[in-house]
This record gives structure tokens, C-alpha cells and sequence, in this order.
């Protein structure tokens, strides 16, 4: 069984750089190969994880669209079901320690059901393969139920430090309840976060209900990395940003042992 972690929150918030170094924590412990899943339509883990030179990258949703457009044409012989699936493989990115699904663009108009079911079914025998899956998604919650309708184990909601993080917080928290997500916990972290935390966010933080997973700093190199195009998983173990993580991930995937 793969545990599966779904990082989410208000939008500029760090769900990419907390993905990408989710996802280089759980590699070096050894808990690979960690399918990452790009559930953002503005993709940004290929980037952040150094899988963006790959030639030729397609996604689910463009998958989904060039299947739909085609009415189903099948070569001769090949099950439809069994040509669908091929495809959505060959939009698997493979690397080392890890793979990477790019989801790209919900579908247009139109009756996907089908298609649909076949990924739902797809996405959950492919997970199955992995110890461990994380899901950076885009801003809001929605697609979390459209796209996946799995369990998530994890939601982890990041904050930057203001209040308008943590009010957005509170909102997604209470539309995964009324989605009714499968979620096993919800957990809160802080990311970019200053040394000192006034005593009003802290106690806002406390009210927003959500416990606490970790407060990870504001680390020049993650800007540095962004805009020099290096990957944020080569960033290095001294890096502040990366021992905060490391021990929040750690204690997160230690909590039930
Ligand atoms: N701990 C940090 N220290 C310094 N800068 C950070 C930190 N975390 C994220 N950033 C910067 O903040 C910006 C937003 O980060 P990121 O792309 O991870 O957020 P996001 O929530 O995924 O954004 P989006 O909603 O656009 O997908 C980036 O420019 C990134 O370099
Ligand atoms: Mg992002």
C-alpha cells in the first residue's frame, strides 16, 4: 500500500518547493522510487524536480483530449481500453528514484466519463507501484475530487506567513470535509516563515484548528535555485529550507511507527 501525500494551499504559497523537497527527502531515505503526480494545469514540478528536459512531454489531460477527439479510435485488434491505458503510460516520465505523472489541462466540454474511469482505474493500480506518491496541486481543492477521487493520507495545507494563508487554510480544510475527501489528516505548514513569529499568528495558527506539522523557513537559495533553473531536489542538506523539512517529513512519515 503507498501512502499517498497531497500538498495544498493558497496560491504562491511554497506547495511546489514543499513537493519537490517532500519528494528529495523521501528519495534520500530511501524510500524510492516516489511517484510525483503534477496535478497543477500550470505545471511546475518538472522544473522544480529537474525532469523538465525530457523531450516530448505529454500529459494525462492531453491524453485524455487526443483520445476523445479521436472518438475512440483504436488500432485493429487493440481493446480500447488496453490502447487507452498504453497511452496514459507513455505519459509516465521515468527517472532514477523517481517517476512523474504531469496531469496538464482539466477536460473540456463534453462526456469524459469514460475516459475518466479508465485513468481513475489507472492512476490507482500506478500508485500501487510506489511506496510513497506526492501530489503538488494547483491553488484550491476541486480537481482533488475531479481528477484523483482517491484517498490522500496526507493533506498537508501550506501557509506563507499572513493571515490571508491561514484564512485560506481554514477554507480548504472545510471544503475537503464537505467534498467529503478521503483524508486521513490534515496538517498545517508554514512556509518562508521569518525566526520570530508574532504571538498573533501563533495564536491564529492555533485557531485555524489544523495541527501543526512544521514551520519551514525563508531560504535565499530557493529563489536563487528558481531563477539559475536548477532543481530544487539538488539543493543542498545545508541548505535551512531542507533541515526543516527533512525532520518535518521525517516525524510525518515516523508518526504511526
Ligand atoms: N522557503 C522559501 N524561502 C524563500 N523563497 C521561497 C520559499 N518557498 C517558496 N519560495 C518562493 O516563493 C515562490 C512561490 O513558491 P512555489 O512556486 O513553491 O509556490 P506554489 O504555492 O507552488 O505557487 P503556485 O500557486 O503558483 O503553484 C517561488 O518564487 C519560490 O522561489
Ligand atoms: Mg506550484
Amino acid at each position: 500500500m503507498s501512502t499517498v501525500i497531497a500538498v495544498t494551499g493558497k496560491g504562491g504559497t511554497g506547495k511546489t518547493t514543499v513537493s519537490a523537497l517532500l519528494i528529495r527527502y523521501l528519495v534520500n531515505a530511501g524510500h524510492k522510487p516516489v511517484l510525483a503526480v503534477d496535478a497543477d494545469p500550470d505545471s511546475n514540478m518538472p522544473s522544480a524536480l529537474g525532469l523538465d528536459d525530457s523531450k516530448n512531454l505529454s500529459t494525462i489531460g492531453g491524453t485524455r483530449q487526443d483520445f476523445f477527439d479521436s472518438k475512440g479510435e483504436v488500432p485493429p485488434g487493440m481493446p480500447k481500453e488496453a490502447f487507452l491505458e498504453l497511452k496514459l503510460n507513455q505519459a509516465l516520465v521515468e527517472s532514477k528514484n523517481l517517476d512523474m505523472l504531469v496531469m496538464g489541462r482539466p477536460e473540456g466540454a463534453g462526456c469524459y466519463c469514460y475516459i475518466n474511469n479508465v485513468l481513475r482505474k489507472f492512476l490507482e493500480t500506478l500508485g500501487n507501484n510506489y511506496p510513497f506518491v506526492v501530489i503538488d496541486n494547483e491553488a484550491g481543492l476541486e480537481h482533488l475530487s475531479r481528477r484523483t477521487a482517491q484517498k490522500v493520507d496526507y493533506l498537508l495545507i501550506v501557509s506563507d506567513y499572513s493571515m490571508n494563508g491561514l484564512r485560506a487554510a481554514v477554507r480548504i480544510k472545510e471544503l475537503s470535509q464537505e467534498m467529503g475527501l478521503n483524508v486521513g489528516k490534515n496538517y498545517l505548514v508554514i512556509n518562508n516563515a521569518p525566526d520570530d513569529l508574532s504571538p498573533q499568528f501563533n495564536e491564529a495558527m492555533v485557531d485555524t484548528g489544523v495541527p501543526l506539522l512544521g514551520i519551514l523557513p525563508a531560504d535565499e537559495n530557493v529563489p536563487r535555485y528558481d531563477i539559475g533553473l536548477k532543481a530544487l531536489t539538488d539543493l543542498p542538506d545545508s541548505s535551512p529550507v531542507v533541515a526543516s523539512l527533512d525532520q518535518m517529513a521525517w516525524a510525518l512519515i515516523h508518526e504511526n511507527k
